[in-house]
């Protein structure tokens, strides 16, 4: 039985997603390493250093370890300018209603998402107190397909992993998520994810399952 869902934040609570790849392409495009948004895919899900070292692969462009840092670190100031921008209307369809929904229900809700950025994005969509508990970036060193920061998550709940649901837009998501002991449901592109215990076309679909 389901006593809680944990949901991961870029691409599945809110539009995020987009601007993390507006910000990999503009950046890449200032450093002359071919990236475009048909890789976005790759990054979903995985850490701000990760994300460099798969750019340098895909892109064929080794970079020093003080060139990625500043890389890194060029990519996130274009992000957080983008974030201003980011208000409650950003919020994906049939957030709202869901969450309130599983609230209704009793069921513990929770953050997992590997993004330092976390906090920041969930005060300008507003949705600061709607988790029983939030685990980011900032709190882990081993991002996902590490099951670290659901693990983290669940137990910030008081529940174990068996007895949560995960969330999920990313293939590395989904596969922390069961490398954790927790059911999958797979949302976007992570529904191309065969270790997706479910795949869900809307958001809604969630509450046949809990
Ligand atoms: C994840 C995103 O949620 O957070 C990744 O899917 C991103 O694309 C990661 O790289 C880290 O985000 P941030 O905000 O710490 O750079
Ligand atoms: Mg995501």
């Amino acid at each position: 039985m389901v006593k809680g869902v944990i949901f991961d934040l870029d691409g599945v609570l809110v539009s995020t997603d987009a601007l993390h790849c507006q910000a990999w392409v503009e950046t890449s495009r200032r450093w002359g390493i071919p990236f475009t948004p048909k890789d976005n895919d790759l990054l979903r899900g995985v850490s701000r250093m990760e994300s460099v070292e798969i750019i340098c692969r895909v892109g064929n462009h080794p970079l020093s370890d003080e060139e990625k840092v500043r890389f890194a670190e060029e990519k996130n100031r274009r992000y957080v300018e983008l974030l201003e921008s980011l208000t409650p209307a950003d919020i994906l369809p049939e957030v709202p209603e869901t969450l309130e929904e599983l609230r209704l229900r009793g069921i513990a809700m929770a953050v997992g998402s590997s993004s330092r950025n976390t906090q920041n994005i969930l005060r300008r969509i507003g949705l600061s107190d709607t988790f029983d508990a939030v685990a980011d970036g900032s709190m882990i060193v081993r991002s996902k397909p590490d099951p670290e920061v659901f693990l983290l998550a669940a137990s910030l709940l008081g529940l174990e992993p068996a007895e949560c649901l995960v969330v999920e837009d990313a293939q590395s998501g989904i596969l922390a998520a069961k490398a954790g002991g927790f059911a999958a449901a797979a949302v976007g592109p992570a529904r191309d994810c065969p270790q997706a215990d479910v795949k869900l076309c809307r958001l809604s679909e969630l509450l046949r399952i809990v």
